[in-house]
């Protein structure tokens, strides 16, 4: 028996991974964070599966739950939303697994913030403008952010952000970041990407309080810096007709010049 832990993504059903669709059609027992993870992602299961929505359950009911299915020896299929190296729990599941000697897997699932992005159409890192992404988040309720990771601490950077469980602290992050990245620095709110009612509000710092409409909260994604909408950017030398790489030699004395694909 083993647990299967799959990043659901950021909502759509087919913004899966193969392996993560072809996991949770294989496996009697489905798990899934339904806080964040919709029912449509649910028609992977097979039919007559056991789905189990562990939103309403604390980690001993979610391990008794395992504890059942192993004792049955029906593999599990473990889902919560995006990907699981960021905000997913995963890390105490996988303490208890270990501790009881039940085996898993980790399949990755698309992340929230590159889902906002895409819908943005943005790439979050531009030549001289940004070549860094910050995923972090303000301090919720049950969570608290340990000392030196602090708004401050990243903006000073000038890194694109992407702010997460965050769309509460709105008022305080703007002033938190507004020292830093300047009342016209742009900001994207995308709300439920890829989800059928997803919503995209685009304004700055200056104005994104006033911009963002009644019913914006919970699983949104809050995107700061001025990749956002720079224009002026510099190409990047990746593709420049001059530039000298193992895959584009230029010169006949380039130290790539004959190099073959599957030579190294
Ligand atoms: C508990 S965290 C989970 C993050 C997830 N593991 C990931 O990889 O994106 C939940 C937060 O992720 C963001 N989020 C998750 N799904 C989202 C979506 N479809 N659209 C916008 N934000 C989303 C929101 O900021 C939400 O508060």
């Amino acid at each position: 028996m083993t647990v299967h832990f799959i990043g659901a993504g950021p909502g759509a059903p087919d913004l899966l991974t193969l392996r993560g669709r072809d996991l949770i059609a294989a496996c009697p027992v489905c798990l899934y964070a339904g806080s964040l993870v919709p029912d449509s992602i649910l028609t992977h299961c097979p039919p007559g599966a056991r789905i189990v929505n562990t939103a309403p359950l604390d980690l001993d009911a979610i391990m008794a739950e395992i504890a059942a299915a192993d004792a049955a020896g029906h593999d599990v299929a473990r889902l919560h939303s995006g990907d699981l190296s960021v905000w997913s729990a995963m890390g105490e599941q996988l303490r208890r697994l270990e501790a009881a000697g039940i085996a898993y897997t980790v399949t990755p699932g698309v992340p929230s913030f590159a889902a906002a992005a895409a819908a943005l159409g943005s790439e979050l890192t531009l030549p001289g403008i940004a070549q860094s992404v910050v995923l972090t988040r303000t301090p919720g309720r049950a969570s608290s952010m340990p000392a030196g990771e602090t708004l401050a601490a990243f903006g000073a950077t000038g890194a694109t952000l992407a702010l997460h469980l965050s769309i509460q602290n709105l008022d305080r992050l703007v002033a938190e970041l507004l020292p830093h990245y300047g009342p016209d620095c742009p900001v994207a709110i995308v709300w439920r990407a890829s989800w059928p009612d997803q919503r995209i509000v685009r304004a700055t710092l200056a104005t994104i309080r006033e911009a963002l409409p009644e019913g914006i909260e919970r699983t949104a994604l809050i995107l700061v810096g001025r990749a956002l909408a720079a224009q002026g950017f510099a190409e990047s030398r990746l593709y420049a007709p001059d530039y000298d790489r193992r895959y584009r030699p230029r010169t006949a004395d380039s130290p790539w010049a004959g190099w073959e694909p599957g030579d190294d």
